[in-house]
């Protein structure tokens, strides 16, 4: 069977759970907040995986997926090198839109607005808890930039190794945190017949946010 025949027949009616009115609170991240824990608790695999798109100069949209590694009323923070493609990008246009895609839970959610780097104690303290080969990593690699071959990477990676013997390694000024600040969030349940809820948030100008379902 071609590709093409085998993606036309796979066709999954969703039919876990709901997503009404009542179940709403008026915060989004509140339900945010639930709906990752839902899938930490399901043990799906890296549920904190997202998709952050951001925008060239050009107009051109760009995506990749990050690890979110924290999430308050401020926003969801992600770490980063800042000479990445992505950082450049957010440093012309600090706007970004970013998806978590839950299958196994029928449920996506969709987060946009603007981006600010986060604290260097939040970096820091980020930085500090990841483990000494990732530590050494983030140095190594010259994210997002063109290199020779994989030894290039590797032997980098000795340099730091040795560069840091018997030290902590500190973190890079040019890696750190991003903190996407949601302006605008919407909820996706998959509901039987392709009959969907989706709920938008937006964010008002006095802080609060408006809440409206949308057709699927
Ligand atoms: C599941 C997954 C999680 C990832 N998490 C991060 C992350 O938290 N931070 C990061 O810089 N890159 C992460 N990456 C790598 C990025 O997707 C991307 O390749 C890298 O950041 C360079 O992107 P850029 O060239 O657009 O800046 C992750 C990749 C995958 C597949």
């Amino acid at each position: 069977m071609s590709i093409r025949e085998q993606l036309w027949q796979l066709r999954r009616d969703y039919s876990q759970r709901a997503l009404s009115e009542k179940d709403l609170p008026t915060e989004p991240f509140d339900l945010l907040k639930r709906w990752l824990q839902d899938a930490l608790s399901e043990g799906l695999v890296e549920p904190n995986a997202a998709a952050l798109a951001t925008v060239s100069k050009d107009g051109q949209p760009s995506v990749r997926a990050v690890l979110i590694r924290d999430l308050d009323e401020t926003g969801l923070i992600f770490f980063t090198n800042y000479e990445s493609r992505k950082a450049s990008e957010l440093s012309n246009n600090p706007r970004a839109a970013l998806l978590f895609l839950w299958t196994p839970l029928e449920r996506q959610v969709r987060v946009e607005g603007f981006i600010e780097k986060v604290s260097e104690e939040i970096s820091d303290a980020y930085f500090k808890s990841r483990p000494r080969n990732y530590q050494l990593a983030a140095w190594a690699s010259p994210q997002s930039q063109p290199i020779p071959d994989r030894k290039f990477l590797e032997d980098r990676y000795k340099e730091m190794e040795a560069r840091f013997e018997g030290q902590e390694v500190i973190r890079p000024p040019f890696w750190g945190g991003f903190r996407l600040v949601p302006e605008r969030i919407e909820f996706w349940q998959g509901r039987p017949n392709r009959l969907h809820d989706r709920f938008l948030y937006m964010r008002q100008n006095d802080g609060s946010w408006s809440i409206v379902r949308l057709a699927p």
